[in-house]
């Protein structure tokens, strides 16, 4: 599954900026520069241990994907941008805090980013 995922998210970007291209048009980029730097934050800071749990923890750190979409966090907090920041910034369980490790804009970053993962 990690290993699936980890293609699939550059192949759906390739795929998209490849309709950009053929629709010929200067529609809007499908991904923010703000997204695309949230992409960065989490590829280095979150995917180690979201993706593939590198760690081995045992309690197993949650599938991240369509986080937004759905109305709960994993422990059932309501899905909003505020509650997630407040997890970066306090750590949950074995997830430590990144209050001390990025900067706001970064946070703002890879919560954005998680809105499109
Ligand atoms: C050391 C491994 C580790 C890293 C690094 C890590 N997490 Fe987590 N994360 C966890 C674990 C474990 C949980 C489950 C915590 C729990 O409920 O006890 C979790 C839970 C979460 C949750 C769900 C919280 C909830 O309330 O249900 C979110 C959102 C999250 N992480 C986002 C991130 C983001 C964004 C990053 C990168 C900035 C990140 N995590 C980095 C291990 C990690």
């Amino acid at each position: 599954m990690p290993n699936a995922m980890r293609w699939t998210t550059p192949a759906l970007i390739g795929v998209l900026a490849a309709t950009d291209l053929l629709a010929g048009c200067h529609s809007a980029p499908k991904i923010t520069p703000q997204q695309a730097e949230g992409q960065h934050v989490f590829a280095v800071g979150c995917a180690h241990c979201h993706e593939e749990n590198d760690l081995h923890l045992k309690n197993v750190p949650p599938n991240l994907h369509g986080l937004f979409s759905r109305t709960t966090l994993p422990d059932g907090a309501p899905a909003t941008d505020a509650a997630v920041r407040r997890v970066l910034l306090s750590g949950k369980g074995m997830m430590p805090s990144f209050a001390y490790q990025m900067t706001k804009e970064q946070m703002d970053a890879v919560v954005a980013y998680l809105h499109i993962y």
